[in-house]
């Protein structure tokens, strides 16, 4: 696991560097696209690119990586919304080219097989973009998670309802109680991982997720396991880890070796 600590507002621009090495290599990537609030500045920055001209997203597919249930089609929080709104439509990504679980979907169980379907049928996923909820879990896993579980229907714990609530007018009770959610044994299989958090309310599910112990109680620290993952933190998010100076150490004498 790489773990840099860099300003908060350089985030966003290192990792559309990582997606842009990625498509300059690739044209046709699959990315994996989170939503919540820590993406946002890497599709600002994604967005930027395109419409410099310097990027183009127009090859790429997309999966997201998780949907509230029962929210009607369009509501401005459902997770299909959200990435259209902030990266689709901003971008030249045509708009069906991304998918998500349908949290509206009759059958939720065969949604869930269906959406694993489809990822496997475009090859996996190339680089999953995650954020970090203060509670541990990665897309929707919250603790408890098994460490292979695969997409499915999921309960949100009260702390991940009081966080998000903010997207919901800061009315806790309009927020679903239940999702469906890439598993952890979905997410391990991408081939790179990217995660980013910002902020105190991050630093102790950071601690965790870089030198805690392997848990289902801290679902992100199956990332361990995970041969390529790189972990972008500011100093806020950074500061309970014990190791930070070697982090920094570490980054500030990278060099190829071999
Ligand atoms: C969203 C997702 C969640 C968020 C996490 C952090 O698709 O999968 O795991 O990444 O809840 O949310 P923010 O970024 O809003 O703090």
């Amino acid at each position: 696991m790489e773990v840099l600590i860099v300003p908060e507002h350089k985030i966003g621009e290192l990792v559309a560097d990582d997606v842009s090495g990625l498509i300059a290599e690739r044209p046709d990537a699959v990315l994996g696209l989170a939503t919540g609030s820590s993406p946002l500045r890497i599709y600002d920055a994604l967005a930027r690119r395109v419409s410099e001209g310097v990027l183009s997203l127009q090859q790429t597919k997309g999966f997201t990586l998780d949907e509230y249930v029962g929210l009607a089609e369009g509501h401005p929080c459902r997770y299909s919304t959200v990435i259209q709104s902030e990266l689709v439509r901003r971008v030249d990504m045509p708009s069906h080219s991304v998918r998500g679980p349908d949290g509206g979907a009759s059958n939720l169980h065969d949604e869930c097989r269906n959406f694993e379907n489809a990822i496997a049928d475009a090859g996996g996923v190339d680089l999953q973009i995650l954020g970090i909820g203060s509670d541990g879990h990665i897309a929707f896993n919250e603790p408890g998670s098994s460490l292979a579980s695969r997409t499915r229907v999921k309960t949100l714990t009260e702390q991940t309802r009081r966080d998000n609530a903010r997207f919901f007018g800061g009315d806790i009770d309009a927020v679903p109680r239940h999702c469906l959610t890439q598993g952890l044994g979905t997410i391990s299989e991408a081939r790179h991982i990217v995660l980013v958090a910002t902020g105190h309310e991050k630093s102790e599910a950071v601690a965790q997720l870089v030198e805690g112990a392997v848990s289902a109680r801290w679902p992100a620290t199956v990332l361990q396991h995970h041969p390529r993952v790189t972990v972008y933190v500011d100093e806020a998010a950074a500061s309970r880890l014990i190791l930070a100076d070697y982090y920094r150490y570490t980054h500030a004498h990278r060099r190829l070796v071999g």
